[in-house]
């Protein structure tokens, strides 16, 4: 028996559990290992050290414009934590939904009776439509981060270009997901108990969670997908367009190149969150629950998993005599 989070949680026959998780943990570490450290911090700046072109010069870095604030910054997290963080956030996320599988495995509820409608045929062509450009973003976005080690060149060129084709499909897609959806994605109470026992996820058991149309953690990726999306489209295109001439700029004592390094560290910093929860979105949708992908392929969803998994929802169809 295991116990994780107060809640027992039942051996998998013929798995040796705590071996594999170890394994999996030290293969994560040891490739971590991989991506930092391995070049220096470059050295701090002190002055300007060569007074003639900024561009060409023995100590190139130093002399490009404000070097010192948001350059040098970026250069760190550049070489030695934005590939590590990605490597280590999406390997965690991965093993522990594997772990969540092995242990507890998939929810289950009837499929019998016609089901509950919830998903109208727009709304499935506008989420199809800002799935198939996450789904053209984030393997592209990795493509980029590990530019490096795919040997760079017109591969990850190529992955550059389709990952500006994504965007372009979930610019469309945005702004009738957002008005779509904000109503019912706005937090209430049950957000809270449902935090606190994890959705029910924890254990095999049915058990009836307090959920409305959506619950906590669909909300949670609604929003970061939402909020996070059109941060992640803005800091994009400041890297993509570069130039934006803005005099806003001089009141902050900012250049041009400052603002391509800060939009790159939010880009870089945010797309951890959003990739994470996207993988997770993805495990819940496919794996957690048996058959959640028939709600957006058909609209309706099992009467029995609305009972369970979203239950104020269900009493509140049951009272408007709709289910
Ligand atoms: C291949 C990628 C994707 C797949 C397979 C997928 C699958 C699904 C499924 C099956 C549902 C219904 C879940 C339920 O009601 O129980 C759903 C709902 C939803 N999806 Fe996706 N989705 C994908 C990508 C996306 C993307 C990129 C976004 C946002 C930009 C998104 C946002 C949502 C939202 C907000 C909901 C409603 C709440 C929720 O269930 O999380 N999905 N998705």
């Amino acid at each position: 028996m295991y116990h994780m989070a107060g809640v027992q949680l039942t051996k998998v026959k013929g798995l040796p559990m705590k071996k594999l998780f170890i394994f999996l943990l030290g293969a994560v570490l040891l490739n971590a290992r991989e991506f930092i450290g391995k070049v220096p911090l470059v050295e701090h700046a002190k002055e300007v050290h060569f007074t003639g072109s900024r561009l060409i010069s023995p100590e190139l870095l130093h002399n490009i414009l404000h070097y010192q604030t948001w350059g040098e910054l970026f250069v760190y997290l550049q070489v030695h934590w934005f590939r590590a963080l990605f490597f280590g956030i999406t390997v965690g996320v991965l093993v522990v939904f594997l772990l969540h599988y092995l242990i507890i495995g998939p929810k289950k509820f009837s499929h019998s009776g016609k089901g509950v409608f919830v998903y109208s045929v727009f709304k499935r062509v506008v989420h199809w439509t800002a799935a198939l450009a996450f789904v053209l973003v984030i393997p592209t976005g990795f493509m980029m981060i590990f530019g490096k080690e795919l040997g760079g060149g017109d591969l990850v060129l190529t992955a550059r270009y389709i990952h500006s084709i994504g965007t372009v499909l979930f610019i469309v897609s945005f702004i009738p997901m957002f008005l779509m959806w904000f109503i019912p994605m706005l937090p209430t109470l049950d957000d809270i108990k449902w935090f606190l026992m994890l959705g029910g996820y924890l254990t095999k058991k049915k058990v009836v969670v307090p959920a409305g149309q959506f619950n906590a953690g669909q909300k949670m990726w609604f929003w970061v997908a939402m909020l996070g999306g059109i941060v992640m489209i803005g800091t994009g295109a400041m890297m993509y367009f570069q130039d934006f001439h803005l005099a806003i700029l001089d009141r902050f004592g900012l250049d041009q190149i400052d603002l391509i390094r800060i939009a790159a560290i939010t880009h870089n910093f945010l797309g951890m969150a959003v990739a994470a929860l996207f993988i997770t979105h993805l495990y819940m949708s496919l794996f957690a629950i048996k058959g959640s992908l028939d709600s957006m392929i058909s609209g309706n969803k099992s009467e029995d998993e609305v009972k369970y998994m979203h239950s104020s929802f269900y009493k509140k169809l049951k009272k408007e005599g709709k289910i």
